[in-house]
């Protein structure tokens, strides 16, 4: 039987490439496009390594729409795109917002442009638990219907805006291509074999990559940002997801939109991606250590603007309706991350 074939952008990326690998071991042709501007084409071989089979790959902008409109013919179809090209840099995209608009923006219309001229066609947006902001205490934890928040940064308002110009595609396109966004929480870990895994440029913003560069040495110390919220430990709450069940969730929604069109609720469907279980900063880096076995010193520092006091998923939607669930116990997660740091260490 012919394989499906999944246009996955953004496939040398962190979630991309996990997703790259979930897909071709699920029996998918995977055909990747990246730019490379966040990313190295040595991920390619990293997968292959994994699973035997080397995804077709090209270098191109989606936001220019004459390179990505090469691939499409060269190509020829696709019979589901996954868009994970973007840029994520919060902070960045408070200085550069212009750099988020065009390139966020640019690329999905582009995507969706280049889909609309197939007959039939099925995408996957990654959004973000972003788009919720710092929920009510009555909407925790956060369900799909819970009110979307004013957008914190540029970053976080090209999901919301990304999201908006799906839903009007969408009712323009109607039966003729699926859509689902999902709602990533917070994505951390590496694939086992420790030969793909998540590459912050610079000082990382995120928590884990810091905890794991502290493990190592790499920092000085972690500063823990805040410890006087209104949470039982006073630090910062967040949904933690491992990026291979996040990866695994992208193979159930392809299917769905392949293979079960008929069951969905509309031409898009929204579902938030998490574990459904509350961690604290704190609590991150006491079961880090207990996982490792390593130390981890830190400080506590004043609170980062812009930040969200707690926020976790009710996942129970992807649960039943995709069958999915992120169920890799924290631990197997934590040693995974640092794997990943301790191969990125002996190989710099
Ligand atoms: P990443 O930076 O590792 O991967 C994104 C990839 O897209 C990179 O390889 C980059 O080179 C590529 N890219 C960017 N612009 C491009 C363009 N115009 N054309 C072609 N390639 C382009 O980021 P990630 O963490 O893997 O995130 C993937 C997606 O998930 C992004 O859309 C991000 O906003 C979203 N997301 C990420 C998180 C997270 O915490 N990592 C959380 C929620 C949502
Ligand atoms: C997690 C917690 C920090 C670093 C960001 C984006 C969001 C989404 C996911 C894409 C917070 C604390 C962190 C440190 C710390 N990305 N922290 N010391 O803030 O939930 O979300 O990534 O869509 O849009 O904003 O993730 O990993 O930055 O922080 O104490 O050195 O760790 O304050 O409470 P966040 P994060």
């Amino acid at each position: 039987m012919k394989r499906s074939k999944v246009l996955v952008t953004g496939g040398t990326g962190y979630i991309g490439a996990h997703t790259t690998v979930e897909l071709q071991q699920a029996g998918f042709e995977v055909v990747v496009v990246d730019n490379l501007s966040n990313s190295t084409e040595d991920v390619i071989d990293g997968i292959e390594k994994i699973t035997g089979e080397r995804p077709r790959f090209y270098m191109a902008d989606c936001s220019d729409l004459e390179s990505f409109t090469r691939v499409f013919k060269e190509e020829e179809y696709f019979d589901a795109a996954i868009h994970f090209a973007a840029f994520k840099a919060v902070g960045e995209s408070v200085r550069e917002p212009l750099k988020y608009y065009r390139n966020n923006l640019q690329s999905l219309i582009n995507l969706l442009l280049l889909t609309s001229e197939s007959k039939k066609g099925a995408i996957l947006f990654s959004s973000s638990c972003t788009v919720y902001g710092q929920p009510d205490k009555e909407h925790l934890p956060v369900r799909e219907d819970a009110p979307l928040k004013k957008a914190e940064s540029p970053y976080g308002l090209t999901k919301q805006m990304c999201e908006d110009i799906l839903s009007d595609s969408s009712r323009a396109f109607g039966e003729r291509i699926r859509i689902i966004s999902l709602r990533y929480f917070n994505p951390i870990g590496a694939h086992k074999s420790a030969l793909i895994g998540e590459l912050p440029r610079g000082v990382p913003q995120n928590l884990l990559p810091f905890v794991t560069q502290t493990a190592i040495g790499k920092r000085d110390k972690l500063s823990v940002f805040g410890n006087d919220y209104s949470t039982p430990d006073g630090s910062c709450i967040r949904d933690y997801i491992y990026v291979c069940d996040l990866a695994k969730a992208h193979v159930a929604a392809v299917e769905r939109m392949l293979f079960k069109p008929g069951e969905m609720e509309s031409g898009i469907e929204y579902f938030n991606l998490g574990t459904g279980r509350g961690l604290s900063v704190l609590e991150v880096i006491n079961e880090f250590e207990k996982a490792t076995g390593v130390k981890v010193p830190y400080v506590i520092a004043p609170r980062r603007e812009g930040d969200v006091e707690q926020v976790w998923a009710d996942p129970s939607k992807a649960n039943k309706t995709l069958g999915w669930r992120a169920d890799t116990p924290i631990d197997e997660v934590m040693r995974s991350a640092w794997l990943w740091e301790q191969r990125l260490a002996s190989n710099s």
